[in-house]
């Protein structure tokens, strides 16, 4: 039987969306992504445990180094399993901090190659701020690919565009929970869905005007919403998603094509660093959405510290 899974793979990239690597080796996905949330939820895991003693060893007991250690060692894990890239996020303090970002950037970069891991298998994962679009398009400069995370509005679509940087993760999900949530409603329909139609608007802009940025649909709550964007060039799935769509032998139909973005009037559009900012700043769910996502990435991955710290603190005798 032909899967949803396996008609979605000829249209689009399927991307496993997880720090869990038997769910990665199972799935065999080309590229994965994980964020500090998903590390953290792998590391809570009694089976993961091995990372993080390799990453106290290896950043010799201190526990700061060891989260680097311990985002590069699942992204090693995962890699072994696809033929692709997978992403791996800055810190979320570093969001409004572009020197820093490209410090910290770099610094993974490192820490793969000491692995014997070129950079071309590794997207750095960074915030679409202001300063973390900056920071992307200097890494660009230097070879090192990025995937723009926490991506709510048009304007921090155009402004990666235009950046040149390699791939954008668009949010659906959390798009749709702020407007459930602002509706007070159980559901919105998916011809309603203003996540898939943020991600269709996008996705169209880049076509029609030929950006080379991949766009990655990102954040899903159901089938409906990934199938809605059948054609995007990759699409970055949870593993009970990918279940899902494995379960389902429903045709599915293209609803994304560059030929089809060709023909739409849209106008090109250049923001510099004010328009970027006032445009983006118009966009109540965006604003709000982007805060409140660089606080939750801040806040697991402080959860994960606090972990490699305690853990640290057992494992290492006092001196
Ligand atoms: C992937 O790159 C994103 O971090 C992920 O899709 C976010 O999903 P969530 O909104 O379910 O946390």
């Amino acid at each position: 039987m032909t899967t949803q899974l396996d008609s979605l793979r000829k249209l689009s990239l399927v991307v496993a969306d997880t720090g869990d690597i038997d769910a990665v080796a199972r799935w065999k996905p080309q590229d994965a992504t994980t964020n500090p949330s998903l590390v953290l939820a792998s590391t809570e895991d009694p089976r993961s445990r091995r990372f993080v003693t390799e990453a106290l060893e290896r950043a010799k007991g201190d526990p700061l180094p060891a989260v680097d250690w311990l985002f590069v060692l699942f992204g090693a894990e995962i890699l072994k399993h696809i033929p692709g890239r997978v992403s791996t996020e800055v810190d979320a303090r570093l969001s409004f901090d572009e020197q820093g970002s490209i410090a910290k950037a770099r610094q993974f970069i490192g820490l793969y190659e000491e692995l014997g891991i070129s950079k071309n298998r590794i997207l750095i994962k960074l915030a679409s701020t202001w300063e973390g679009i900056r920071a992307a398009q200097k890494l660009e400069r230097e070879g090192i690919h990025c995937n723009m995370t926490l991506l709510f509005s048009f304007a921090q679509a155009v402004a990666c565009a235009e950046a040149g940087v390699t791939l954008i993760s668009p949010f659906v999900g959390r798009i749709y929970d702020f407007y459930k949530n602002q509706r007070k409603v159980n559901d919105i329909s998916i011809e309603e869905d203003p996540g898939v139609a943020s991600v269709v608007k996008i996705y169209n802009h880049y076509k029609k005007h030929a950006y080379p940025t991949q766009v990655m649909g990102a954040s899903f709550r159901k089938t409906e919403q990934i199938l809605a964007l059948a054609g995007c060039d990759l699409l970055t799935i949870a593993p009970d998603l990918l279940n899902k769509l494995n379960s389902s032998s429903d045709p599915v139909e293209r609803k994304l094509s560059p030929q089809a973005a060709s023909q739409l009037q849209l106008q090109k559009i250049q923001l510099d660093e004010k328009a970027f900012r006032w445009e983006h700043n118009q966009d109540a769910m965006a604003t709000d959405k982007l805060a409140d996502g660089i606080r939750r990435f801040d806040a697991d991955a402080r959860k994960l510290e606090k972990l490699i710290t305690s853990l640290a603190a057992a494992t290492v005798p006092a001196k």
